[in-house]
């Protein structure tokens, strides 16, 4: 592990290396904890560049036992080497060569899970971003291509399946009790897609015919006897290869496509060239163990891994600036394939929900960057959700301003003239540039510029003129590095919706340019000016969340219910219903902070009650509306000063009193929506489910007894319906005899498996109060908790630190200190671990003085740890800023 404080890396500093990588060859001795790692590798000087200048490789922790130039031993004279890198001189000016390194490394020894490590037995990868050079010394970053040759040799009984990426090339017994496999990789590239998986492990396959007739192997591997529950991922792979066929014209291009599943992942998968490694949570599920959610992400991850084949493998980064070239274009890609698997709008809105929850107060914090950065100090800090899913609005923006056949024509462009490259952001703007003829400049500042712009609206009507008109104004926040913001290219889709509820075509509009059913917001302050509109319209602004924005816009009650009644876009009439809570929820925290009586405005319990009660729509639409904003949304709302209890508080009197006028309601629907049938984790079935687990959460609250969740638990055939069950008793009952028998009847039937497990600590940890910590202290002592695997650590310390607002942040500050000594303790085995977890303080600035002050304490006392990793010291340093 690198514990110097870490050198910064400048998007300006950037330059092509000096030699040019032809061929890799790579050969494997496997051994748990002596793995010989040879690597041969041909480069030649790239024209132009000095003669005398040398070869630098990079390394991590490594060991050099051997170097050969041209099949000769190097003498020493000629290369100096440290564990971070191999300088090697008076190398050939023109002619290529071969360089052999000779390393030998230590799955077992291996904590950190990046280069190769060992998961229940079995060898892995993960090379993304710099895990390659912990494997050999190697020119280990993005914009260095080549193809790969793979030979791996392993013990025989212990490793009946030895993979790598590309094509099978060949295997067999190589002597006395070992075996080989080789595998060749045609298309050039970059380390950090290199993967090589070797152990005893179940296979699911199948095939898939590619448009053009090609015959493609797929495998799914899992540990022995976990076969049957890859049935959905299988199912979800062709799905994603059909899908990306039709909608992008992407056809695979291998013979066979690999996944494994591995139980120690730093991340959710990964999506190496023809063998996509992932996090067992996001492969395996059947009804009697996965939730619904848990289905729908396995669906997303599978699709988005294997769309990365184009948008990441094909065409890759040039550097790890770049990030959001692929990951913001894959996200984008699989959130339209799991709109199109599924319900449109109820995609959008879980799509949102988790922008505003998890990207919104990143942007709003201290830990706030541009969507392409342009310096950092540990790239493994930057896989971040502002470059994921911010970065995937900034494409949707591009095919809301082009349309989507415009935007079509500019990713067939990307893909022509880029297959084979590591490009920039700008080279992929170009394209959409170039296929529409529309400049993007302005619009590219959504890669440069960090923080979430706030629009402010207002409108005015003249019924005289029969003229509407609307005043905007934009202004992006201040954020680290960067005081001062230029005005963005703001695409916000609207309608002018008529008393009847149908839409008013304006005779004209002026003031800026309008496409269609944008506006283009573009200046600071702009006026536009719609004509032609005989009655007082009701503006629905933003529709679809066009854009990544705070919209603040005082529309009466009226107006919202309104379009919550009448707009064609469900996304819009749920945002409605969302703004109208909005200043219910901040007021009720207010009053429960100065021991105010809370109330709920009417309006907003018929608007809510109205939408659940609609039977002509969705009902997964209608759980969305019932799931009322969350205690951390209502704190980014308040904005400051922020008291978790009196948000929980003020929160739980606002559903209180909905569940009280609608028990009726609630109770029909906790009736009606039953599903009959097996299980079937489709989207409709998933969506009866959520709106009865709504029902009965509002029932809970209403009857203030656990007698009707209990019940729910025992008759649940499902762990959807368990789940959601368990969840409220924990939640709202954590200390009737009921609670216990059901956590412990849980416990019992679901030990031993992994994931189930997860869940049983994550209902757990997330059980609100003050009594939280003394909870989660003592789980941390329950033998199943396993701190070196990483689902487990983020089940129960993850979960606590984000998931649950008010056992966390307790105001005598013992939650942070509990969670500093945690990250001091995974941070020497895991970095990236622990780095992730302590993000779940980056809001800390907004809280009460109390609790800010005991934020910072904790946050100082990991800052004076002197043997910090750099991906901790970077997160702290900049959160304490
Ligand atoms: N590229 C992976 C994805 O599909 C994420 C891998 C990140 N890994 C890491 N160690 N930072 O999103
Ligand atoms: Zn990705």
């Amino acid at each position: 592990m690198r514990t110097d404080i870490g050198q910064i890396v400048n998007l300006a500093d950037y330059r092509p290396t000096d030699f040019v990588l032809e061929r890799v060859d790579l050969t494997f001795e496997l051994d748990p904890t002596n793995t010989k790692v040879e690597a041969r590798l041909i480069f030649h000087r790239r024209e132009g560049v000095d003669p005398s200048a040398p070869l630098v490789l990079d390394g991590d922790e490594l060991n050099l036992s051997g170097l050969l130039f041209d099949q000769n031993e190097v003498p020493a004279s000629q290369y100096d080497v440290t564990p971070e890198s191999l300088t090697i001189r008076d190398l050939p000016a023109e002619t290529p060569f071969e360089i052999t390194v000779t390393t030998y490394i230590n799955p077992e020894a291996n904590t950190q899970l990046m280069g190769l490590y060992r998961t229940n037995g079995v060898y892995c990868t993960q090379c993304e971003a710099e895990g390659f050079r912990r494997i050999t010394y190697f020119p280990d970053r993005p914009d260095v291509l080549a193809p790969y040759t793979i030979t791996i040799i392993g013990d025989k009984a212990a490793n009946p399946v030895m993979l790598s990426n590309g094509n099978f090339l060949g295997g067999a017994g190589y002597d006395e009790g070992r075996a080989f496999a080789a595998w060749f990789d045609p298309h050039p590239k970059p380390s950090y897609l290199f993967a090589l998986v070797a152990g005893d492990l179940g296979v699911v396959e199948d095939t898939f015919e590619t448009m053009s007739g090609n015959e493609v192997a797929l495998k799914i591997y899992v540990e022995h006897g976990k076969e049957a529950r890859a049935a959905y991922a299988m199912d979800a792979l062709k799905r994603s290869m059909k899908w990306d066929e039709e909608r992008f014209g992407r056809e695979y291009d291998l013979n066979i496509f690999q996944i494994v599943a591995v139980s120690d992942f730093n991340m959710g998968a990964m999506e190496n060239k023809g063998l996509n490694v992932f996090n067992d949570k996001y492969v395996l599920a059947d009804p009697e163990t996965a939730t619904d959610q848990d289905y729908a992400n396995i669906e997303a991850i599978i699709a988005h891994e294997y769309f990365h084949n184009w948008t990441g493998n094909r065409i890759t980064c040039r550097d790890w600036f770049q990030l959001c070239l692929k990951e913001g274009l894959t996200v984008f890609r699989d959130h339209e394939f799991s709109a199109d698997m599924r319900s449109r709008a109820v995609k959008r809105i879980a799509e949102v929900r988790h922008l505003k929850s998890e990207q919104f107060p990143e942007d709003a914090g201290p830990l706030a960057h541009p969507v392409r950065p342009t310096k950092y100090r540990e790239i493994n800090n930057f896989y971040t959700t502002t470059v994921y899913q911010k970065g995937s609005e900034v494409t949707r923006m591009i095919s809301t301003l082009l349309g989507q056949d415009g935007f079509k024509s500019g990713m067939d462009l990307y893909f022509e003239r880029h297959d084979g490259q590591a490009v920039t952001v700008e080279d992929y703007v170009k394209c959409f540039e170039d296929s529409a003829g529309r400049d993007l400049k302005q619009f590219s500042l959504w890669y440069s510029q960090a923080g979430t712009p706030l629009v402010t609206a207002s409108s005015e009507y003249d019924q005289a003129s029969g003229t509407f008109t609307l005043s905007l104004e934009q202004m992006v926040p201040a954020t680290p590095g960067q005081p001062d913001k230029l005005p963005m290219h703001i695409p916000l889709s609207f309608s002018l919706i008529s008393d009847n509820g149908a839409a008013a075509t304006p005779s004209s509009v002026t003031g800026g340019e309008v496409t269609g059913e944008v506006l283009h917001l573009t200046e600071r302050n702009q006026i536009f000016v719609f004509k032609g509109i005989s009655s007082r319209p009701v503006l629905s602004l933003n529709r679809g969340f066009s854009a990544p924005i705070n919209l603040q816009f005082n529309q009466s009650a009226a107006d919202l219910a309104h379009i919550a009644r009448h707009d064609t876009d469900l996304f819009a009439r749920w945002q409605a219903l969302t703004d109208l809570s909005i200043p219910n929820l901040t007021q009720a925290a207010r009053d429960a902070r100065d021991g105010k009586e809370i109330t709920c405005d009417p309006a907003l319990i018929a608007a809510i009650l109205e939408a659940a009660g609609d039977d002509t729509l969705e009902p997964a639409f209608r759980s969305q509306v019932l799931t009322l904003p969350s205690e951390a949304d209502i704190g980014r709302e308040l904005g400051g000063n922020n008291d978790p209890d009196a948000i929980r508080t003020g929160r739980q009197a606002i559903i209180s009193a909905i569940a009280t006028a609608g028990a009726q309601t609630f109770a029909r629907l906790f009736d009606d929506m039953q599903t009959d049938g097996a299980y079937s984790p489709d989207a409709e079935n998933a969506g009866k489910r959520a709106l009865r687990s709504s029902a009965l959460a509002y029932l809970t609250y209403a009857e203030a007894t656990p007698a009707r969740a209990a019940g729910a638990f025992a008759a649940a055939d499902n762990m959807t319906d368990q789940m959601s069950a368990l969840t409220l008793l924990a939640h709202h009952f954590p200390d009737a005899p009921e609670t216990a028998k059901a956590l412990d009847t849980f416990l019992t039937r679901f030990d031993g498996n992994a994931l189930v497990i997860d869940k049983w600590f994550s209902v757990q940890a997330t059980i609100p109060g003050a009594g939280a910590l003394d909870r989660v202290k003592a789980l941390m002592e329950n033998p199943r908790f396993i701190a070196g695997n990483p689902n487990r650590v983020r089940s129960l310390i993850g979960t606590f630190a984000f998931g649950n607002p008010t056992g966390f942040n307790r105001r005598d500050g013992e939650g942070y200190k509990f969670l500093a000594e945690r990250i001091l303790e995974i941070d020497p085995k895991n970095p990236q671990l622990a780095a992730r977890i302590l993000t779940s303080m980056r809001s800390w600035r907004s809280l009460e003085p109390q609790r800010a002050d005991a934020a910072r304490d904790a946050l100082m006392t990991i800052e004076r740890t002197p043997t910090l990793s750099t991906d901790v010291r970077d997160i702290v340093e900049r959160m304490l800023k």
